[in-house]
């Protein structure tokens, strides 16, 4: 293996990457990068890290979630403060249900650069480069929005650092108090069924907490009960822009992707000998991998010594993507070699990614059974393997948009035109998210029985 820097990548085959007709353009504008601060602080990565590594050791259980595609245009305050208080509701579901400590972490604040199925989009025989992300191009079907433009990396790391101030100011500054608990219900409606479930969870969170502060546990000398950690993450696709803010940390002397505290490799690019595994090789980030369904033993262990060779636990997530009606055929030969050769990696469900179909009015759906019954198999599978089912990756959002059918408002296919905003694939709503949280948290608190 050659030595890796930053650079490293460049001189390898890669695959899902945009055609800048203006180089000159694109050099000037990772030089400008280059320069500008990080977006997230070493230590803090450090911390993700290490408690990751206790999810590796079955103490703990990853929620990560948040947009498929963030977008420049649909860039707002509300949008960010729903997505991230349904994340809060469901890590407070999982926690109090489940019973384990709950590491969130969003798929936000970063998530701009998409890989697409084909290079280029055809419309009525007109062809056009595919839209791969607002870090790359525009989602309109012209022949100028879609130009990859350099400039673009520039806006992405500038509304990045705005979402990631403004989930700092969430999650330090008491919009995640546990004593709003109660207030933060505003996913459900008077009607939803599960609206009552969750008061009672909240209730008893309330109690919990009054009874702490007569024992003098207080949110003023108790800062996690007023504060919480979110970190940040996004599939590192756009290598020009990964680079340009990959930095030595001045305390380790060590190399961090400081673009977010956590970042992954999409199904499409993990191949071992492709630039996106050599660059992930020599950042010291807690990193994932996402494994679809034709991943096999043999490979999932070359790629695993390729990413995490010191067997560090915590470096590495192992995303399953494969689809409600493969995973229970095809994860269990992973999990139980992986075991067997000792690795120590969190295992996480994308429930999302290989349930993704056209309804007949050819919108781009996912069924709420689908994504349910590959989350069962997925804890029946480790349950069975004697492993820790670690995690959860979702596409949702705080909104209530209609991209995703079913739940417990039984959303139709008719239903998917009223609210169906995404840029890219569809996502569960705030009511959905929730749902889910409580049906995942008796899976979980079974499987800890
Ligand atoms: C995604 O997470 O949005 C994605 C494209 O996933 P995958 O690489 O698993 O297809
Ligand atoms: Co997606």
């Amino acid at each position: 293996m050659t030595t890796w820097t930053p650079q490293s990548w460049r001189k390898l085959p890669i695959q899902q990457q945009p055609h800048y007709q203006d180089q000159q353009l694109l050099a000037q504008v990772e030089q400008q990068l280059h320069k500008y601060p990080p977006l997230v602080f070493a230590q803090e990565t450090r911390d993700l890290f290490s408690q990751l590594g206790q999810v590796a050791e079955g103490k703990g259980f990853l929620l990560q979630g948040g947009d498929c595609a963030e977008s420049f245009n649909d860039f707002n305050a509300p949008k960010i403060r729903d997505t991230f208080k349904v994340l809060m509701q469901m890590a407070v579901v999982l926690t109090y249900a489940g019973g384990l400590p709950v590491v969130k972490v969003a798929r936000m604040a970063g998530q701009y650069a998409k890989p697409r199925s084909s290079d280029l989009e055809t419309l009525n025989g007109v062809s056009l480069p595919s839209y791969r992300g607002d870090i790359v191009n525009s989602f309109e079907f012209t022949e100028q929005a879609r130009q990859p433009d350099p400039n673009r990396l520039v806006t992405a790391y500038h509304h990045s650092a705005a979402t990631m101030n403004l989930l700092r100011a969430f999650a330090q500054g008491g919009l995640a108090d546990l004593h709003q608990v109660s207030a933060w219900n505003m996913g459900f409606v008077a009607s939803n069924p599960l609206k009552e479930r969750y008061q009672s969870v909240a209730t008893r969170i309330q109690e919990a907490l009054r009874f702490m502060e007569i024992c003098g546990i207080t949110a003023q000398n108790s800062p996690s009960i007023r504060e919480t950690q979110l970190y940040t993450s996004h599939e590192a696709l756009l290598l020009n822009y990964e680079e340009a803010l990959t930095r030595r940390d001045s305390l380790t002397g060590k190399w961090y992707d400081c673009s977010a505290h956590m970042v992954w490799i999409g199904e499409r690019t993990r191949q071992l000998d492709h630039a996106h595994v050599e660059f992930f090789r020599g950042i010291h980030n807690p990193i994932g991998v996402k494994v679809g369904p034709g991943m096999q033993p043999d490979d999932l262990i070359r790629l695993i010594d390729a990413l995490n060779p010191e067997n560090t636990p915590g470096r590495l997530t192992l995303i399953t993507r494969m689809g409600a009606d493969k995973l229970a055929d095809k994860l269990p030969a992973l999990v139980r070699r992986v075991k067997q050769e000792g690795r120590k990696v969190v295992w996480s469900s994308d429930p999302m990614h290989g349930n993704t179909v056209k309804a007949s009015n050819d919108y781009k759906t996912r069924d709420f059974e689908a994504i349910l019954r590959e989350i069962r198999h997925f804890f029946a599978v480790h349950k069975a393997e004697g492993t820790h089912a670690g995690g959860i990756h979702l596409e949702m959002t705080g909104e209530h948009v209609t991209e995703c059918t079913g739940g417990a408002y039984g959303l139709s296919e008719n239903d998917l035109s009223s609210r169906y905003f995404t840029q890219c694939d569809p996502r569960l709503n705030a009511d959905q998210v929730l749902e889910l949280a409580f049906l995942i948290a008796d899976t979980l608190s079974l499987a800890r029985k």
